[in-house]
């Protein structure tokens, strides 16, 4: 009898059923990741001063909100097999580590593995998923993104679900972000599972070349871009397409940064920065924090963009926004400028996946040029202008009439 009393008081203190934590990202998320700049390099004094650079830089005030230290925070597991961080790369701990995050008013990000090992060889969860989600709830997680490596007979879907549940289960709300490279295509399930989900391998910091590391390969940017085909049905308010942190700052020119984060933005992917924001220039401060390209990212509505056309390297896309806008993004992929003349009422744009219409003939829309900050006239005259190589002319459209 006393057995049953014991049983009944614990199931009705676990939940009824696990779910994912619904209402974490109604827009993508937006923070900074150590992995692109810093690798296996991170210890808890990078993290705090990162976290201060966040607030300092105006990357705070512009949305960015998690703060996630990627692969090989971790030390060994204890005699109980709870995971520990490295004692002396983050000797304060994880706690502590979160409550600076936290004061900042900041999100700490984590890192694990659904194998056994982590792609740098640091212990994975499988097996201990709902011992690392209960100290993740401890230390004060807000995200979790989740790797693939090490995998070998693991059922991702089952998987990522076995995390989840266990998140669910440890009670703290935690964004889940899947990083499985799109190998069984996560947006076909997980949708109920994460928050996003890695689409691809990792990026490059190229603009246009993929780079060869023997066994696996890494992408430029316009690769990242041309695997996004066919993907945007599956994505919209909590449940994400995600093309890879950021490379801005690491190395491209200002027009491949400028051009990668408005894509990034067409894209309505989450913006993790991946550089160093305690060095930061200004023209990658500027990039990061474009109040006008982050609200095309962070549009309610949450519609990812699409390819319109493209034609000799240069490409146009759509993004439908809120109010009836629109974002229409001119993408030079060429090595050198392109002269640019886009006549409205020969154009009609009619996305059948977010049931909205673009009439260009009907109707006028005013032309608002989002990296040059000024109005640049309606669509009562052709659009002529030039795009730099590797550069965009970002626009956003507003009905007039
Ligand atoms: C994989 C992921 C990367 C990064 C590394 C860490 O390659 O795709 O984003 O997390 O592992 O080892």
């Amino acid at each position: 009898m006393r057995r049953i009393v014991w049983l009944l008081i614990l199931s009705a203190s676990l939940p009824a059923f696990a779910q994912k934590f619904k209402g974490l990202a109604l827009t993508p998320p937006m923070g900074w990741n150590s992995w692109n700049k810093f690798g296996c390099d991170v210890d808890e004094a990078l993290i705090r001063e990162t976290a201060d650079a966040m607030v300092s830089s105006g990357m705070k005030a512009a949305g960015y909100q998690y703060i996630v230290i990627d692969d090989c925070w971790h030390g060994e597991r204890d005699d109980l097999g709870f995971i520990q961080p490295h004692p002396e790369r983050f000797p304060s701990g994880m706690k502590a580590l979160a409550d600076y995050i936290h004061a900042k008013g900041l999100k700490f990000g984590i890192y694990s593995d659904a194998g056994w090992r982590t792609c740098a060889g640091r212990p994975g969860s499988r097996g201990r998923e709902y011992q690392d989600a209960m100290k993740y709830a401890e230390w004060g997680v807000d995200y979790l993104k989740y790797d693939w490596c090490n995998t070998e007979g693991l059922n991702a879907r089952g998987a990522y679900l076995t995390m989840r549940d266990a998140l669910y289960a440890a009670g703290r709300p935690i964004v889940f972000s899947l990083c499985e490279w799109g190998n069984n295509q996560p947006w076909k399930w997980a949708e109920s599972i994460g928050h996003l989900w890695r689409t691809t391998g990792d990026i490059a910091v190229s603009f246009d070349r993929d780079v060869d590391h023997g066994t696996w390969k890494s992408f430029g940017v316009t690769s990242i871009l041309d695997m996004q085909e066919g993907l945007r049905v599956f994505a919209g308010p909590d449940h994400w397409n995600d093309p890879d942190m950021m490379e801005v700052g690491n190395g491209m020119s200002v027009a491949e940064d400028r051009a990668h984060f408005t894509m990034w933005c067409m894209l309505a992917a989450p913006l993790m920065a991946g550089n160093d924001l305690r060095n930061m220039p200004d023209e990658t401060q500027r990039i990061l924090t474009h109040p006008g390209a982050i609200a095309i990212n962070q549009d309610s509505i949450g519609i990812q963009g699409f390819k319109y056309s493209a034609a000799d390297s240069l490409e146009t896309w759509f993004k439908p926004l809120s109010n009836g806008e629109w974002a229409l993004c001119f993408l030079n992929r060429a090595s050198g400028a392109k002269e640019i003349t886009f006549v409205w009422d020969e154009n009609s744009v009619s996305d059948s996946f977010s049931k909205r219409e673009l009439d260009l003939a009907g109707s006028v829309h005013a032309l608002h040029d989002v990296w040059a900050g000024r109005d640049i006239g309606t669509t009562e005259q052709p659009l002529t202008g030039r795009v730099g190589s590797h550069d965009v002319l970002l626009l956003k459209l507003r009905p007039v009439q």
